[in-house]
Order: C-alpha cells, then structure tokens, then sequence
C-alpha cells in the first residue's frame, strides 16, 4: 500500500510532467488560460441544480429564477456566515436571456426577471464582496434553447467582461465532436483576451465521453479550463450522488493526476438545502467532495437550508479538508464493504510529516464495522497524531503508526477523521 509520502512524491513528479507539457503547447498554441484564478477549489452557489430553469415566475413565483432570487443568495451569504466560510462566486446557470439577441447581435438579459440587467447584479454582489458567475453554450443555442455563443465568442467575451463577471460556466451541448475540441480553446482565448479574470469552467471531458463516446483527453483541458464536469448533472437525488461518487471512485487513477490548484475536476453541485438528503447523506456528499478537493456548490433555496444543512455547510473542519492548499484529490481504497478515501493534506510539521483525513463511506443498510491498522493505509512514520472526528467536532484519541482505528460506520453515511501530526 502506498505511503503518503509514496502518493505525494507521484503526484509531484505528474504535475512536473504536465508542467513540461504545458510547456510545450504554449509553444504551440501561442496562449493558455493565463487567469491566476481558482487557486482553491471554487465554493459558492449555482442555479441549477435547484431551480433548473425556472424561468415561468407567473406559474410557479416561489421558483423563480430572477433578480430577486440572486440578490437574496448574495444577502444570505453576506448575512449568515456563508462569505466568512468561503463561498463566494453566485452563478446564474441558464435560461438568463431573451429567446432571440438584440438588433446588434447581443444578448440580452430577461427583460422580466432581470430588469436592472446583469451589471446591476454584479455590482449588488461586488458590494458585499462575492464574486459573480453565468452561463452559455458553446454552441448556437443553450443546453435549454436560450442563445449560445457559437459565432459570438469575442462578442459575448467583452459582453460579459463589461458585466463584471468573474467566472463564466460554458456548456458543450449540440455540437458536433470536431468542432467541440477546439471551442473550448477559443473561447477561453476570447475570455483571457478581454483581460478581465473570469473562472473558466468547462464541460468538455463530459461531452467528449459520454455524448461523443471517446476518452477524454485531460490533458489536453487542463492547460485551458479552471474546472471541468466531467460526470453526469447531479440531481436533488441520492441515487445520482452515488453515481457520480462511484465514477470518481473507479476513476481516481486517471483523474487524480489532472487535479490541483487552478484546475480542478468537478462532480457538479452539493446537495444540500433541498430537503431531498437524508443526514447521513448530507455527510457523505460533503465528506467525499472535501476529500476529492471538489468545488463546493451548492444550489437550494437558501430559505430551506436546516440548521443540519448549515452545521455541515459551515463545518470550518470540513472545509479546511475541502479547501486545503495542496489540492489533492483522496485516494479511494475498498475496505472491507466500506469505501475509504485517504487524503495527505496540510497542516504539515516540519517539511516532511503531512496531516490527513480518512473518510470511511458506507452505501449499505447496515452498519459496517472495521479496525483499520494505519501502518496500511499511509502512515510509515513514527510519528504521533491527534485524531479529530471531524462531525463530532472533537479529538477522540492519539495514534501512532503501530496503532489501529476502529470505526462502525453507520447505515448510508460517512465517518471522517483528521489526524494532525503532534
Ligand atoms: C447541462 C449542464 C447543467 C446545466 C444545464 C442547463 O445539462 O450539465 O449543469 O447547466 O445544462 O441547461
């Protein structure tokens, strides 16, 4: 079994690799996604997932996706401890739009439900020191038949440069594979070329495997997106969160290698606040996407998030694993009927002894009890850790490598412990 000193040193020598590959398509190419941005995996808060595209207000008013709904996530994250936490970027996904563009060739924001436009928006979450995203399609129309960018690229990249946008979602449904390999790169180009710093976030990997049917190329992404969805549309649903869950599981060894700061796989929004989880569930969504280093999105009405939702929401143990600096994706071993993801994170002592957390994800409706010898699963020093069972909130005990941990995971949850060298 690897050490963690073993996993670290093969993660360092692939990002040494990927450097030099990078290298070589900035020769190339001419360019690369140069925006300094996501350094931490992105935490903020996205439409989609809950309100889809909620655009009939008169139908359905408490559904809605408009002005109203994205100033009042911006006030919940300024007034309820999610900006101190870390979100920050606010994303309008879509059906933002009018159905056709304007007389010049723009888009146009809904007139109804966004009557002050989207640079009003932007500055309403600028003042309270988020950040703000939207969404388009690479091809003529969007996922949901709004206006897409095919042929507008430099035009929508300065339209949405001059809202302010600070992170742009572009979907890849519609189009041919040909044409989707190459714009994702010229889009990123049009975006890098306004000079105003947007998140690039792309779903190239998704429609290169699943709708074209062929491997996705990471590293022919990395070098130009942010993040990337490379799964299935989560859904207010476990089965879905399990799916998605078992996909990284089964492809850790060729994503991981892809995954760190300012490029970033991403399994697509948290479920939490929509009252569709149970709170073992809860636990194991937030738990995993902690250890993967996912983004944390969430998509709910923030009027709906239980003080549950937001203990796990707010877990500063949690996202102090969610968003550490190294950026390392878990590593998944089967133990037992048990999933455990293993992940080296800082802080460290000294420069060689990392702290790591052990997330232990049980999908079976029975309890399942294990004793886990840690001289197996990473630590090969001799040094002494101090175990924090990060749900609890409390350190439970000290270990060192001779020593085992027993942990009786409860039926359809996750158990997570942190253990920081002494
Ligand atoms: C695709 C994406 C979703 C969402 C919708 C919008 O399905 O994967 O995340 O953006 O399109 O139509």
């Amino acid at each position: 079994m690897d050490s963690i000193q073993e996993i670290l040193h093969t993660m360092l020598t692939s990002h040494r690799l990927l450097h030099a590959y990078i290298a070589l398509l900035i020769l190339d190419n001419g360019w690369l996604l140069d925006n300094g941005l996501a350094k931490l995996p992105p935490m903020g808060w996205m439409s989609w997932g809950w309100y889809m595209c909620a655009d009939n207000c008169t139908h359905n008013p408490n559904k809605c996706l408009d002005e109203k709904l994205i100033l009042s996530v911006a006030d919940a994250f300024y007034t309820e401890g999610y900006q101190e936490a870390g979100y920050e970027y606010i994303i309008i996904d879509d059906c933002w739009s009018e159905r056709t563009r304007d007389e010049f060739g723009s888009l146009v924001p809904d007139r109804k439900r966004f009557p002050r436009g989207m640079k009003y928006i932007a500055d309403y979450i600028h003042k309270r020191g988020l950040k703000f995203g939207m969404y388009t399609n690479i091809a003529y129309d969007t996922c949901m038949r709004y206006p897409g960018s095919r042929g507008y690229f430099e035009k929508d990249a300065k339209l949405f440069a001059s809202w302010d946008v600070d992170y742009l979602k572009v979907d890849g449904c519609f189009v041919a594979e040909s044409y989707l390999d190459h714009a994702y790169i010229d889009l990123g180009k049009a975006l890098n070329e306004t000079g105003r710093p947007m998140v690039y976030s792309c779903s190239w990997p998704y429609y290169k495997l699943f709708i074209h049917k062929h491997a996705a190329n990471y590293s022919a992404v990395l070098p130009y997106c942010n993040l990337w969805r490379n799964y299935h549309d989560i859904m207010p649903a476990f089965g879905n969160i399990y799916y998605t869950l078992k996909f990284y599981e089964k492809n850790y060894e060729n994503l991981y290698k892809f995954h760190g700061p300012g490029h970033w796989n991403d399994p697509d929004m948290l479920m939490l606040g929509t009252h569709s989880l149970t709170p073992g569930m809860s636990r194991i969504q937030v738990a995993v996407y902690a250890m993967l280093s996912a983004p944390w999105i969430i998509s709910c009405d923030m009027n709906m998030v239980t003080p549950f939702d937001k203990s796990l929401l707010l877990n500063m143990n949690l996202i102090a694993v969610a968003q550490d600096p190294l950026g390392i994706m878990a590593k998944p071993y089967q133990v037992s009927r048990l999933t455990l993801w293993v992940k080296p994170h800082m802080p460290m002592k000294g420069d060689k002894y990392h702290s790591f957390s052990f997330t232990f994800v049980n999908f079976e409706d029975k309890f399942q009890y294990v004793t886990l010898p840690l001289s197996k699963y990473g630590i090969s020093t001799n040094e002494s850790y101090h175990v924090l069972d990060v749900f609890a909130g409390k350190f439970v005990l000290n270990v060192t490598r001779k020593d085992s941990i027993e942990v009786d995971v409860p039926p359809v949850d996750a158990v997570m412990y942190t253990l920081y060298p002494l």
